[in-house]
């Protein structure tokens, strides 16, 4: 495969879509082809998908859950992100497998492997060049999401124990595979891009 994947990974009210969309401007300019994607989402069945998960009234069973996001996930890397990165272009993804392991594993306390080995299946086997990693502590992220003031969906309602547990899980994760860079969210937009820049050069060569 001769495109890029880069992945942006973290709480909720990091920052992704900022930054994705920095890094979509940055990459264009330079010549560069780009697909911005997300999951949950990214494609029509995506959408519906979505829908679901985020905004169903009532309990979805954990597992069921689990398997919404990976088949939302088999559907956008077979159809969009594999056939992109087969034809040299850069995807810039908000979100990925380390969403489900970090959400569905470590929020829903299902447990993390399965999780990933799920996603893997679905996917077979598609991993990142890079995922980048905002981090931010649960508090600052909760005052970013309130100032919004949009309506949370079903995974930010959820209490701040549960988000401790993503974020711990996000780390955890990040410590151990090269894959990663963890940025801290708090600092100026303009800061966490020209990081993240400067580790896409690097890849690009
Ligand atoms: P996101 O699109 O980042 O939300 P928003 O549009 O509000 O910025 O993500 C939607 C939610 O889905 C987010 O709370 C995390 C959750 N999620 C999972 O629980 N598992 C997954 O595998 C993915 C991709 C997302």
């Amino acid at each position: 495969m001769s495109g890029l994947f880069i992945t942006l990974e973290g709480g909720d009210g990091v920052g992704k879509s900022t930054q994705a969309q920095l890094l979509e401007e940055w990459l264009t300019a330079q010549g560069r082809t780009v697909v911005r994607t997300r999951e949950p989402g990214g494609t029509e069945v995506g959408e519906q998908i979505r829908e679901i998960v985020l905004h169903h009234r009532g309990d979805i069973a954990p597992r069921a859950e689990a398997l919404l996001y990976a088949a939302d996930r088999a559907h956008h890397i077979a159809t969009k992100v594999r056939p992109a990165l087969e034809a040299g272009m850069v995807v810039i993804q908000d979100r990925y497998i380390d969403s489900s392991v970090a959400y569905q594993g470590a929020g829903r306390v299902l447990a993390g492997d399965t999780i990933r080995d799920l996603s893997m299946w679905a996917v077979d086997g598609l991993l990142p060049d890079l995922t980048v990693l905002l981090d931010l502590d649960e508090t600052a992220a909760r005052q970013r999401l309130d100032a919004a003031e949009k309506r949370f969906d079903r995974l930010e309602a959820e209490k701040a124990e549960f988000h401790a547990r993503v974020r711990a899980a996000y780390l955890d994760m990040a410590a151990t595979d090269p894959r990663f860079i963890v940025l801290d969210a708090a600092r100026e937009p303009e800061a966490i891009a020209s990081d993240i820049r400067a580790r896409v050069e690097q890849l690009l060569g």
